[in-house]
């Protein structure tokens, strides 16, 4: 069944599993395979369109994507990301947050931010849009934050991060992902607040955990952070089966014996005839 949001604010300590996915195919494998939470993340502009970025994702991309993710997963709880600058006020948030679920079928969106969007998060909650919170590296900002790095490493920052996962929390968020920060900042976080942290690099005592599935399964070539681990080589998979076929097909065995369909010698005969 799917679960609630009251249902998910409660999961401390349960260990949820959620991964990305951006497609049909995908959503439904996923959704088989048992996960508890999908996320159709704006990294789908890194692993699937083939950006070096999240940030030229684009309200359409996530509407489009969400909903085919949606039908592959029509009983998933679907968490849809908003993309850059798509929540810069209330009203363009509410808009946006608006399309993702009454035309995309998002259960929930996840915007980035700590402290500085606790406002947007509360406007979306006080409409009644569920919303799960992004901090320490926050993709769409990271150029600000240095890089692709660990966050939150000297007391500053690491209170920065805890000052925004309580904000969140008190802004109505039902969850909160932790990206890239050292482990014993996001077991403290976990501890402090009431709601589930979900770690991305982020060690083993969040309530949940979150990859990109492309990242998991060896089908993205590009940029693999070390905290990913691989739980298949599917890329390689790929190649090889796409390397098998183009040489039967130049050596002419396939396709062979079954895979084609014949057709009754007299409308043959007839044809040959004309
Ligand atoms: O876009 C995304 O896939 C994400 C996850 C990495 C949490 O935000």
């Amino acid at each position: 069944m799917k679960p609630t949001v009251l249902g998910l604010r409660g999961k401390k300590g349960a260990r949820l599993a959620m991964l990305t996915a951006y497609d049909f195919p995908t959503a439904r494998l996923v959704a088989e395979a048992g996960i508890d939470l999908i996320l159709v993340g704006d990294s789908l502009g890194n692993v699937v369109l083939g950006y070096d970025s999240t940030l030229p994702v684009t309200m359409d991309d996530m509407v489009h994507h969400t909903r085919a993710a949606r039908r592959g997963a029509p009983q998933a709880f679907l968490i849809a990301d908003m993309p850059f600058l798509s929540y810069g006020t209330p009203e363009q948030a509410l808009g946006n947050a608006a399309r993702l679920m009454k035309d995309a079928g998002a259960d929930s969106v996840k915007l980035e931010g700590g402290e500085e969007v606790a406002p947007i998060v509360e406007a979306l909650v006080r409409a009644g849009v569920p919303v799960l919170g992004h901090v320490g590296l926050t993709p769409q900002t990271a150029s600000a934050l240095g890089g692709y790095k660990l966050q939150g490493k000297d007391e500053t920052a690491a209170k920065r991060i805890l000052d925004g996962a309580i904000a969140l929390e008190r802004a109505g968020c039902w969850g909160v992902v932790l990206e890239l920060v050292p482990a014993p900042l996001a077991k403290l976080i976990t501890e402090r607040i009431g709601i589930p942290t979900i770690g991305i690099g982020a060690g083993a005592d969040c309530d949940g955990q979150v990859l990109v599935f492309h990242d998991m399964v060896g089908m993205f070539s590009g940029f693999t952070p070390t905290f990913v681990k691989r739980y298949a080589e599917v890329g390689q998979a790929i190649k090889e089966a796409v390397t098998r076929y183009a040489a039967e097909v130049r050596e002419g065995s396939f396709p062979g014996e079954g895979k084609s369909f014949g057709m009754k010698d007299e409308v043959l005969k007839r044809l040959y005839g004309t």
